[in-house]
């Protein structure tokens, strides 16, 4: 085979086929295909698009260019995707509550994109956590807990790592088609039985419309079932944070608080709904609301925290966790409350710009070499229709410094919009698409 050949067909909009796609992507994995090549098929596929049959060949190929992960478990392999949002610490409820319901989840996360948190950044601010497990250790702790949040080795989707990271240089991301391929050729490898997919729609998400989210949410279950994996996708809000904080340790005390009963709301509900999704998809519960139901029953009664202690703990994090978080969580040097200037309802809260802050502040990176400070970020967030009087605190900014401190609270008041009608609260849940 021929990398012109199969540009020059995607020039003439014609398709590649099962077999050429997935030759290329072997090419992009073992250095066959050149940088050029890729960035020329990357801006090809941007400009034109493949179809359904292409986009599920292509993703199948970047699965299989690395391992595809093997399994002996008394329990089906499960599995959840979140497109990306902000205060979106769902995966670290949600993994261990699934598991503690009979299902095994080797949790392959990303870190921080753009404006919006990473589930490694975030379970990485516990002390002493590595989610840079070895393969065989992956398994072995799966089998023992029932879960476990890691990163993708080298081994999983090479040709993902090598066409995101020239995607990313060659203005080449936002393509329904590469997006698809690469979420979840890195979910596909993991071998999951079913999946549940948390397409994020608003102003912290990158899809902004409905419409956006509708055809990455139909694109995603597409190829997911075509390639054998039970999938459903779940749109939901993310035109405020879902957590009323963001940043990496301040969102894993919000989960420590939900765990452990201090708190509930919203983060609780979204991770019981698509709890429920994928154990009815799973077979582990007779429908989404026994489903759901069990997911809650799991956080409630702190069966979800004890396994999450664990899931630390097998992660390297300290085996007294659960038990006393707040002592071992970083801290920032800088409190600042941001204050409201008038009374009103809150109306619109920009998500992207919060999280951009919190980038600013160091919990996220500029650049992919920029280390994430673990302790920075934005707390005691208000919510979309609150009311609040002059002089309320409506978010506490998390600082290594004045300076950033006072830039970042500058930011949270440009961010969050007060209006004298009673501010309109979307639903956290807007559709399911199968
Ligand atoms: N996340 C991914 O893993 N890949 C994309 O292309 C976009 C989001």
């Amino acid at each position: 085979m021929d990398a012109r050949a199969i540009l020059a067909k995607l020039r003439r909009h014609e398709a590649p086929s099962e077999a050429e796609l997935r030759w290329f992507s072997n090419g992009l994995a073992d250095g066959h295909i050149s940088d050029a090549q890729a960035g020329a098929f990357a801006m090809a596929v941007c400009m034109g698009q493949l179809g359904e049959a292409a986009r599920v060949a292509l993703t199948l190929g970047m699965r299989d260019s690395g391992d595809v992960l093997d399994w002996d478990l008394p329990g089906p392999v499960i599995d959840k995707h979140s497109t990306g949002g902000v205060g979106d610490c769902i995966s670290l409820l949600l993994a261990p509550a699934l598991a503690e319901c009979g299902g095994f989840v080797p949790m392959i996360s990303g870190r921080g994109l753009g404006h919006t948190g990473g589930t490694l950044d975030k379970i990485e601010s516990i002390p002493g956590v590595s989610t840079a497990v070895a393969q065989e250790s992956l398994g072995e702790i799966v089998a023992r807990v029932g879960c476990a949040i890691v990163g993708a080795t080298a081994r999983i989707a090479p040709a993902d790592k090598r066409l995101y990271a020239i995607r990313d240089v060659t203005g080449t991301v936002e393509s329904l088609d590469l997006i698809t391929a690469s979420i979840l050729s890195k979910k596909l490898a993991a071998s999951p039985q079913a999946l549940v997919l948390d397409v994020k729609v608003g102003s912290g998400a990158f899809m902004k419309t409905m419409e956006d989210a509708r055809a990455l949410a139909r694109a995603l279950t597409t190829a997911a079932n075509a390639a054998g994996c039970r999938t459903t996708a779940v749109i939901t809000d993310m035109n405020q944070p879902l957590a009323p904080a963001l940043g990496n340790a301040l969102e894993v005390a919000e989960v420590m608080k939900a765990l452990t009963g201090e708190t509930e709301g919203p983060l609780v509900q979204l991770s019981a709904a698509l709890g429920g999704v994928l154990l009815a998809d799973a077979g582990l519960a007779d429908d989404v609301q026994a489903g759901a139901d069990s997911i809650a029953a799991t956080i409630r009664d702190g069966r979800a925290a004890e396994r999450f202690g664990r899931m630390v703990a097998a992660l390297g994090g300290p085996v007294a966790f659960l038990d006393d978080w707040r002592r071992f969580l970083p801290e920032a040097d800088v409190i600042r409350e941001v204050i409201a200037p008038a009374d009103g309802n809150v109306a619109a809260i920009d998500g992207e710009a919060l999280g951009l802050t919190v980038v600013d502040l160091g919990g996220g990176r500029q650049v992919e070499s920029d280390v994430v400070d673990p302790s920075v970020g934005l707390s005691g967030l208000v919510r979309l229709g609150q009311q609040v009087a002059k002089g309320q605190t409506i978010a506490v900014v998390h600082a290594a410094r004045e300076d950033a401190a006072l830039a970042a609270e500058r930011a949270v008041l440009n961010a969050i919009a007060l209006g004298h009608a009673p501010g309109a609260v979307p639903d956290l849940i807007h559709e399911r698409i199968d």
